[in-house]
């Protein structure tokens, strides 16, 4: 029997997404464990829902930046990250922008979840933004994390509907039970070790 794999999850919210990758760990659908849980506010939910499991967590210290880490600061993230053995690092609502020392140490290791289809709607409250350009389709994209901004190879994507009389709240929900099936589905792909990038396109195999 293989090990399940180490994952690290970075996360600035509720964590919800984050839970979803815990349950579908701990009842065998993805082979691997949730290790370790960052975060970059002190009181994200994230961390209570890790220690409500049992799962170390821990926040990272106080940033002066509000969509980047401080050199030092990645760089003591990273520490943590390779404390806890982590093999693969999921950004889960995580909202700061990964820099060198991060992609450095997991190239090709990191993963994000981002509610849109991208390239569609990147960046912030991105529901928020398909609602207001009138899109008639949502959805939800896990991708690998580049230098850039929402923009590595795309391992999975599926749409959510935008409905009539949609609020920004009931989209997002409808986006969140999306997410919630999807990412657990990319990390089990990347555990079982049945993902090849070619360039930009992400194969799945076997
Ligand atoms: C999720 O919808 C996630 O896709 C989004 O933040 C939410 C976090 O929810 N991420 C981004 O917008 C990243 N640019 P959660 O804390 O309940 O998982």
């Amino acid at each position: 029997m293989t090990q399940p794999l180490r994952i690290g999850v970075l996360g600035s919210g509720s964590g919800s997404n984050c839970e979803a990758i815990m349950d579908a760990c701990a009842r065998g659908a993805v082979p691997a464990q949730v290790v370790v849980v960052l975060s970059d506010i002190a009181d994200a939910f994230i961390l209570e829902r890790a220690r409500r499991r049992g799962i170390p967590s821990a926040f990272i210290g106080q940033s002066r930046f509000k969509t980047k880490l401080e050199l030092e600061l990645e760089a003591h993230l990273v520490a943590l990250l390779r404390e806890a053995r982590v093999e693969l690092v999921a950004l889960a609502g995580y909202m700061r922008v990964v820099k060198q020392p991060l992609l450095e140490a997991f190239a090709g290791r990191i993963v994000n979840i981002h509610p849109s289809l991208l390239p569609s709607f990147p960046g912030l409250k991105s529901w928020e933004q398909a609602l207001n350009y009138g899109a008639k389709v949502a959805g939800v994209t896990v991708h690998f994390v580049n230098e850039g901004v929402d923009t590595g190879p795309i391992i999975l994507q599926e749409a959510a509907p935008i409905l009539p009389g949609d609020t920004a709240e009931s989209l997002h929900q409808r986006i969140h039970a999306v997410e919630h099936k999807l990412y657990p589905e990319a990390i089990r792909l990347i555990a079982e070790e049945r993902l090849r990038i070619v360039g930009r396109r992400v194969d799945v195999v076997r």
